[in-house]
C-alpha cells in the first residue's frame, strides 16, 4: 500500500532549473598527524566551482584528491584556509550532496529499489513522491528491470548505476563521486562515463568526479583540475567544452586527444609518469 503524500514534506522531484551551488576554495590546506608523523596532504589551493559544472579531478595516487572531496563535503575540516558552498562555510556535513564511492555500499539486505529509498527514509521525504523519482532514476540509469533484485544479483557496474540512483534520489545540487568506477572493466566503465555525462546535464547537478583515469576525467567534464604529486595542489584547470550528449568517437578526435596530451606532459615533467 502506498502512502499518501504530506504536503509539508521535502518534495523528492528534481528542479532542473534552480540556480545551483557555487563551490570557492581559498588557500586551502590539510596536514595529518602532528611533528615528525606529519603529512602534508594539500598545499594551498584555491578554486572556484560554478553551479552546475561537471569538474574532473585528476591526479596520482596520494595526492590528496579524496582529502580534497572530504574536506569539500564537510567530512573532514581543513588545517588552514576556507572552504564555502552556497555562500556560506562548511562546518560540517553537507546536506544537499549525494555522494558515490569506488565501493558502492549498497545495503545486500535491501533491494535495488529499497536501496534507492534509502535517502528517502532518512531524510522523511514524501513517500509516494520518493518512489516515483526512484522509479525515474532507474530509468534513466537503465536498471529499471532490477528495481526488485537485490545487490548481490547485479554486476558491479548496474550496482554503481544504483549507488548513483541512491546519491541522486534527494534531487541534490552536488555529486561528488570518488573513483566510483576504477573496479570496473574497461568496456563497462566506457559505458558508464556515458551515462554519467547524460545523467549530470540531466539533472542539472554540479558534480566532482575523481579519477586516475585522464580518458574519463576529460570526457565527462567541462572542466579538468589537474593535480600534482603530494603534498597536491593545482598544477592546472582546463576548459573543456566539447557539445553534449558526448559519444564515446569524440576521444578519437585531435581535438580530445590535445587535452589529454596536454594533462600527460604535466605529469611527465612533475615525474608523476613515465613519458
Ligand atoms: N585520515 C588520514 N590520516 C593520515 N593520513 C592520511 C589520512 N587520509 C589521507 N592521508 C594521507 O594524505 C595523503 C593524501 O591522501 P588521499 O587519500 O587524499 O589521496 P588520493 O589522491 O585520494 O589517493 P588515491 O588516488 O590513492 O585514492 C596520503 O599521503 C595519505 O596517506
Ligand atoms: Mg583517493
Amino acid at each position: 500500500m502506498t502512502e499518501p503524500d504530506r504536503d509539508h514534506s521535502p518534495t523528492a522531484s528534481p528542479a532542473p532549473s534552480r540556480p545551483g551551488t557555487t563551490i570557492e576554495l581559498e588557500r586551502v590546506t590539510k596536514v595529518y598527524g602532528a611533528g615528525a608523523l606529519a603529512v602534508q596532504a594539500l598545499s594551498p589551493i584555491s578554486v572556484t566551482l560554478a553551479p552546475g559544472q561537471a569538474v574532473s579531478v585528476v591526479g596520482p595516487s596520494g595526492c590528496g584528491k579524496s582529502t580534497l572531496m572530504r574536506l569539500i563535503a564537510g567530512l573532514e575540516a581543513p588545517s588552514s584556509g576556507t572552504i564555502r558552498v552556497g555562500g556560506r562555510p562548511v562546518a560540517g556535513p553537507l546536506e544537499d550532496l549525494g555522494i558515490v564511492f569506488q565501493r558502492d555500499l549498497l545495503l545486500d539486505w535491501r533491494d535495488v529499489l529499497g536501496n534507492v529509498l534509502l535517502p528517502a527514509e532518512i531524510k522523511g521525504l514524501a513517500p509516494a513522491a520518493a518512489r516515483r523519482r526512484a522509479a525515474g532514476l532507474l530509468a534513466e540509469l537503465g536498471v529499471e528491470r532490477f528495481a526488485g533484485h537485490y545487490p548481490w544479483q547485479l554486476s558491479g557496474g548496474m550496482r554503481q548505476r544504483v549507488a548513483i540512483a541512491r546519491a541522486l534520489l534527494p534531487s541534490p545540487t552536488l555529486m561528488f563521486l570518488d573513483e566510483p568506477f576504477s573496479a570496473l572493466d574497461a568496456m563497462t566503465r566506457d559505458q558508464m562515463n556515458v551515462l554519467l555525462q547524460q545523467v549530470q546535464s540531466a539533472e542539472h547537478v554540479t558534480t566532482l568526479l575523481i579519477t586516475h583515469s585522464i580518458l574519463e576525467a576529460v570526457f565527462v567534464a567541462d572542466r579538468v583540475l589537474v593535480m600534482s604529486g603530494r603534498p597536491g595542489t593545482l598544477l592546472d584547470d582546463i576548459a573543456v567544452d566539447f557539445p553534449r550528449p558526448r559519444r564515446l568517437s569524440l576521444r578519437e578526435t585531435p581535438e580530445f586527444s590535445a587535452i589529454v596530451r596536454r594533462i600527460r606532459e604535466q605529469f611527465v615533467r612533475t615525474g608523476d609518469l613515465v613519458g
